[in-house]
């Protein structure tokens, strides 16, 4: 049968999954019925191909206590340094092989992913607990992102760019990589971010070491033995799993010329402190943090539409993402008549297995972070008003780390310090008069990664936006789900280092640039 228009050839971005569609279900169904019965997995180090066992460890699935999903190999020592050695011999080859070659590799895996969905994302589900709806976004966006960085490599790192120059001189300049890049990600996504991070550092022409997230060694194995299948030389890509000390490791070594990290900003200081204070070169750090992210919301603005994004933006994947809202700044006059829709909301969210399609909020990732926003709800509670949760099951609380979404009213922000990465909204009332305060105050925290205005007023959205620092600022829509291409992603300040994920000018930041002079 023809293609829907929508996946016709001008279409950019990965084709994904329908989930409205029976068959689709069925076959997500079966596949994870597959990984299932196979758990558990073993997953650890993968260096030059070879894959290595260290000290073992098991990771549980935080959807469902008892289910364990893999026996992680943590990497050793002595596969850390080969994975440096091997890396460092084999960089300049890498590097002259040429942007239009590696392109073809990353376009090989995108279609490998796509190939593999529905495993991959039965997989995700056990390991960190996403929706169908977010495993297929999340294949998606790992997807576009080695495509999108395909056709960088091949636009700016193919052939040199001639520059203009006095008569019997030419001059050009050329994108190289720079050497050994480490790649450290993060759980909450464990394929999209992990892929790009590798995928924007190979396509520079680096060479690349991969700490996955702990929590999430197993997506990250198979996607690296995916990328090998898809035809990358095995001294390109090494994936060293384990704790932070194996990210140390990798950090402070003076054979490394760039740091990828996502995660929170308290080890991004780190990592910072750490690159600075070694011998060797100077050495470069992409960092994608944390964010305090608010929405403003006026008295012109939709309220079902309102409610539906903060739902959205707040609530959904349970709250895991970087961009997801954290603070809602309604105006006193209709703010009762807008928390009221929310609670009513908040009461049709199903939240439950993230394998079953019915269900829209799995659990949060470990225990670590459900005792940390237990004990923040706890202290909204004394200190501010919890206005309502979404209600819980005995049963799903005992089966695994599942967190009923909360909304809070806070009497000031100074309640709220710094990030709560979690299903977590919290709403400050504001007078029309104290506007520019309330955004001041926001602007503070020193975070700055995702905005949200909701409003049918230019001079709204010019103060909001004037005030509050942001890397992506969306009006009158949700916050969350960058597209690549599309809204190219990352923050500022608290936020990060800045490059946006996804975006034309991310490849660079992975590079050297060198200007070739001739005297002709
Ligand atoms: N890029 C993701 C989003 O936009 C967050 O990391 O939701």
């Amino acid at each position: 049968p023809a293609p829907p228009f929508l996946y016709g050839p001008d279409r950019r971005n990965s084709r994904g999954l329908d989930l409205t569609i029976r068959s689709n279900l069925d076959r997500l169904a079966e596949e994870q019925k597959t990984f299932d019965a196979k758990a558990a997995y073993a997953a650890g180090p993968i260096v030059n191909g070879k894959t290595s066992k260290g000290e073992e460890t098991d990771t549980f699935s935080p959807a469902d206590l008892d289910f364990k999903v893999a026996r992680l190999s943590q990497a050793s020592e002595a596969d850390i340094e080969t994975a440096f050695s091997t890396a460092h011999a084999y960089f300049d080859e890498w590097d002259h092989a040429g942007g239009a070659a590696r392109a073809s590799i990353l376009r090989k895996m995108g279609d490998l992913l796509e190939d593999e969905m529905e495993r991959l994302i039965a997989l995700m589900t056990r390991e960190t607990g996403k929706s169908l709806e977010d495993g297929v976004a999340e294949v998606r966006e790992a997807v576009d992102f080695l495509r999108y960085y395909a056709s960088q490599a091949e636009e700016k790192f193919a052939s040199p760019v001639r520059l203009p120059g006095p008569a019997g001189e030419t001059n050009h300049i050329e994108l190289k990589g720079r050497g050994i890049f480490v790649c450290i990600s993060p759980w909450n996504f464990p394929l999209a971010i992990f892929t790009g991070q590798l995928a924007a550092a190979l396509a520079a022409g680096n060479t690349v070491l991969a700490k996955p997230a702990e929590q999430s060694p197993l997506i990250a194995y198979e996607a690296v033995k995916l990328f090998q299948k898809a035809g990358l030389p095995t001294e390109a890509l090494h994936l060293l799993p384990g704790d932070g000390k194996v990210g140390a490791a990798l950090v402070k070594d003076k054979r490394v010329r760039g740091v990828a990290f996502t995660g929170s900003t308290e080890v991004a200081r780190i990592i910072n402190r750490t690159l600075a204070e070694k011998d060797g070169p100077i050495t470069p750090l992409i960092a994608e943090t944390g964010g305090l992210n608010g929405m403003f919301v006026d008295t012109s603005a939709l309220r079902e539409q309102v409610v539906d994004d903060a739902i959205l933006s707040a609530f959904g994947s349970a709250g895991q993402r970087c961009s997801a809202l954290r603070a809602i700044f309604l105006p006193e006059d209709t703010a009762d008549i807008v928390i009221e829709a929310l609670k009513g909301a908040m009461d049709t969210l199903a939240l439950g297995d993230p394998a079953d399609p019915s269900k829209d909020i799995g659990p949060v990732i470990d225990a670590d972070a459900k005792k940390t926003l237990e004990e923040h709800i706890e202290r909204m509670g004394k200190e501010a008003k919890i206005v309502h949760q979404t209600p819980l099951s005995r049963e799903l609380k005992d089966k695994g780390y599942y967190l009923p979404p909360t909304l809070v009213e806070l009497p000031s922000l100074d309640l709220l310090p710094e990030e709560k990465f979690g299903p977590i909204l919290h709403v400050v009332r504001y007078k029309r008069s104290d506007l520019v305060g309330q955004a001041k105050a926001l602007a503070d925290k020193g975070y700055g990664l995702t905005l949200g205005v909701h409003s049918r007023l230019q001079r709204f959205f010019d103060v909001i936006r004037e005030t509050v620092p942001a890397g992506n600022v969306y009006v009158n829509r949700n916050m969350t789900g960058a597209v690549v291409g599309v809204q190219p992603f990352g923050g500022e300040g608290l936020s990060g280092t800045g490059p946006k994920a996804g975006g034309p000018n991310y490849l660079p930041r992975f590079a050297s640039e060198r200007v070739v002079t001739i005297n002709i």
